[in-house]
């Protein structure tokens, strides 16, 4: 972890200045516990954030350019806040300069110029959020710098939208809602279609969260995605024929579905809505575990999670199924499944302490032997939202 003192030096050296002049913020990136591809159906997920993600450091300037800089990246921007258009060059940058678009369109016009340094600690491509994690982190320091009071529901709104208007991707709420409003040592529970939430104390006892990163970088995950939200759309118009009003899936409790899922003609849009509504149900009965502490029949739901992605969404592939295989096998773990969109990236496994360490080798060595990739693992602990750093660690 770089320490602050490290990339206060860096953004001096980066714009010049003062030090002193920096203000700081943090966001964390986020996993997803259950619930999945279900926020763009109004249905609810179960994410929690994570001890790590981006650190802002950030400083008002006196004219009107926006100068962006990272310490993981060798892109670097002078941008004019009034020449904010996507440009595929810009790769990173995008994501924080369509925050600020979005806070224009919203009627919030920056008082100046900023300089922006970034650090990131979420890997990038392993579906941890990075991204969800930049742009909460800009819109909420935007918003403080300029002196406006920050709500951390409406800069996940926003972030969401300058993700699916100005980027392009189609993505739910789930990832910027859980990195804004995050808290330690609780999962959100989050109902998509209205944003009521609730934070669940996550009491795992013995048990640890460990992500497994399978470093397969998840290539055209957006085309897939968005042809996933496609098809859910599809199934929602043909259910129409029994519900005129139904505007998603997660409208439907799991009865209505099982009678009229005759209505969706194409059989691979019939898997991919019973998915949705069998995965909504599968969060339903997560928290009536929890609330016992059964953890174990918590496990076992988190494997009929994946199982389900795995065939009946598709969205898993060979390396995140060849994980969550291998780490079932091992004494000591609950459950284990892919976390995020899918189609590479990371699992999330309930692993006893005392496993923890037989986990990673016996994981890691299975993993590497059948799809030739050396993995990482993180035993996870469940962080804060996004906030201002206001002293030193
Ligand atoms: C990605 C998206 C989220 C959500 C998940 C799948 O992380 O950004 O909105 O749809 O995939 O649950």
């Amino acid at each position: 972890m770089a320490q602050l003192a490290d990339l206060r030096r860096q953004f001096v050296r980066q714009f010049g200045g003062l030090e002193s002049d920096i203000t700081v913020f943090e966001a964390p990136g986020r996993v997803n516990l259950i619930g999945e591809h279900t926020d763009y159906n109004g249905g609810s997920v179960f994410p929690a954030a994570l001890t790590f993600g981006t650190t802002l450091l950030i400083r008002l300037r006196e004219d009107d350019q926006l100068n962006f800089a990272s310490t993981n990246f060798p892109i670097a921007r002078e941008i004019s806040t009034d020449n904010l258009t996507f440009r595929e060059d810009d790769d990173w940058i995008n994501y924080p300069k369509g925050v600020v678009w979005e806070l224009s369109r919203r009627g919030i016009r920056l008082t100046g110029g900023y300089d922006f340094l970034y650090h990131g600690e979420i890997p990038n491509g392993a579906g941890l959020s990075s991204s969800a994690s930049i742009e909460v982190v800009t819109a909420y320091a935007l918003m403080t710098m300029e002196g406006k009071s920050a709500d951390t529901v409406e800069i996940a709104v926003w972030s969401q939208h300058a993700e699916n208007e100005f980027v392009g991707v189609k993505c739910g709420i789930m990832d910027q809602f859980a990195v804004a409003n995050g808290k330690k040592d609780h999962a959100i529970l989050l109902d998509c279609d209205t944003l009521i939430y609730e934070l669940v104390p996550f009491r795992s006892g013995d048990y640890k969260l460990v992500i497994g990163n399978t470093n397969k970088r998840r290539g055209l995950v957006d085309s897939k995605y968005n042809e996933r939200r496609a098809q859910c759309e599809q199934a929602v118009r043909d259910l129409r024929k029994a519900y005129p009003d139904l505007n998603l899936l997660g409208q439907l409790t799991l009865g209505q579905y099982r009678e009229n899922q005759h209505l969706i003609t194409d059989a691979t849009v019939r898997r991919r809505a019973r998915h949705v509504v069998e995965e909504i149900n599968r969060v339903a009965l997560s928290m009536d575990v929890l609330k016992r502490n059964d953890l174990a029949e918590f496990g076992l739901l988190m494997n009929a999670s994946h199982d389900s992605l795995r065939d009946l969404y598709e969205v898993t592939g060979p390396e995140l199924d060849a994980m969550a295989d291998a780490a079932r096998a091992v004494p000591g773990v609950l459950g284990s499944r892919m976390t995020g969109a899918g189609f590479g990236g990371c699992t999330i496994s309930l692993v006893h302490q005392d496993s923890v360490e037989r986990f990673q080798s016996e994981v890691g060595l299975k993993y590497e032997t059948a799809t030739g990739l050396h993995p990482d693992f993180y035993v996870c602990d469940i962080g804060d939202g996004v906030r201002q750093v206001k002293e030193e660690a």
